[in-house]
């Protein structure tokens, strides 16, 4: 029986390769490095936690089946998870396309990886698809790479055009789902290879833990991620698994919630006369509107406004209450951030230009309280 995604959430713990004898209603942690061989009599193996575990199983069988594919490595960053995409399909010489408004660290890691491992990285647009296919028609690319939305240009990327496009010149191509998670999108239905993201946001959406995943469409791109996961120590440890799985059954209620505040909140500052631009994908405003709404089941509740300064974008920012000036997303509180200063410091001026954030663009994440305390709070940070 096929069912939905909120009722397998609901019952995490049957996602367990194997049934807990005294049937309890959350699954074990299994919090051992090692596993005595001798003793084990079940259909499952373990030998070492590093490279499997029967907690961190119930987390990666779970996301195999909501992301509908083939296999999952759970990792013990969302960073972690990029950088296991990189070690697995990535070599000395390879050439990768990147949308240009990614999430800082991965903007980095790919740097490292031009630096030191002579990776040829091409930032582009993904919303012009012909100067994709062009780079495509130039170079062999290995992996092609983006988020959807963005973060924080709040793009929508068309997964399946891009989907196509990879097939057609035999790439491999990943999608970060961290910000729409699996009850908006499954990538790999759209053509992706591999959906990966930070469960440390909307996933766990408690902000009390980082961690991230890597979901691929075939069982041999899984073996091979598995395998490097092993190598390279990627895996995630299952105290963390546990605190994970507190947050999932409640997804889809919260990412609700999340986008009713949203959407509230952006309304109201499109009408301030200090906001230049509200951008986010669930206003109709948006130039991608139509497009979210297809592509996305819930339109996730951050996005960013331009102030007309700087200073009073600071100002905005010291004054406010129960915003805090904090990185993230995804948590029940709301939090506030000027990307140029902190999630995307390690972009150049005209590298946030290019993707269309200002020094006075901030960065919303709008969180799970009264949407009306929000507002006053917005109102009295600004007033004189
Ligand atoms: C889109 C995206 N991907 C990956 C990451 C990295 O995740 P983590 O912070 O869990 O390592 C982040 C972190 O903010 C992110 O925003």
């Amino acid at each position: 029986m096929s069912l939905h995604v909120e009722t397998d959430l609901a019952h995490i713990q049957d996602f367990a390769s194997q049934a807990d004898k005294h049937g309890s209603s959350h699954f074990p942690i299994y919090n051992t490095a090692t596993f005595d061989l001798k003793k084990q009599s079940g259909n499952e193996v373990y030998d070492y936690t590093r490279s499997g575990n029967p907690t961190r199983e119930v987390l990666e069988n779970l996301f195999t089946h909501v992301e509908h594919g083939a296999g999952c490595v759970c990792t013990h960053t969302g960073i972690a998870a990029v950088g296991l995409l990189f070690e697995t399909v990535l070599k000395a010489g390879s050439h990768v396309l990147v949308e240009a408004d990614c999430y800082g660290g991965t903007f980095r890691l790919l740097k490292i990886f031009e630096d030191k491992y002579n990776v040829t990285v091409h930032f582009k647009n993904f919303l012009h698809v012909d100067e994709l296919e062009e780079v495509l028609q130039n170079h062999p690319i290995d992996l092609i790479l983006c988020e959807s939305p963005t973060n924080p240009g709040l793009k929508i990327i068309d997964l399946e055009a891009v989907g196509k496009l990879s097939k057609k010149y035999d790439s491999l191509f990943a999608v970060d789902n961290s910000l729409a998670t699996f009850i908006s999108q499954r990538p790999l239905d759209l053509g992706a290879d591999f959906s990966l993201f930070s469960t440390t946001k909307y996933i766990s959406g408690h902000g009390s833990v980082i961690a991230g995943a890597i979901v691929s469409k075939t069982k041999e791109l899984a073996k091979e991620i598995g395998f490097y996961a092993n190598a390279h120590g990627r895996s995630q440890n299952p105290m963390d698994v546990f605190l994970i799985s507190l947050g999932i059954p409640t997804l889809k209620i919260r990412m609700r919630e999340h986008e009713k505040n949203a959407l509230v909140i952006a309304k109201f500052l499109e009408k301030q006369s200090y906001i230049s631009r509200v951008n986010f994908p669930a206003l109709t405003s948006h130039s991608q509107y139509e497009l979210a709404k297809k592509q996305m089941d819930f339109i996730p509740g951050l996005f960013s406004a331009d102030f007309v300064s700087i200073e009073l974008a600071e100002k905005f920012i010291q004054k406010t209450k129960i915003f805090g000036e904090k990185c993230s997303f995804g948590s029940p509180d709301s939090r506030i951030e000027i990307p140029a200063k902190i999630s995307h410091a390690t972009f150049s001026k005209a590298e946030l230009e290019a993707i269309g954030i200002l020094e006075s663009t901030v960065r919303f994440s709008i969180g799970l309280e009264n949407v009306e305390d929000l507002i006053e709070d917005i109102q009295q940070a600004l007033s004189v």
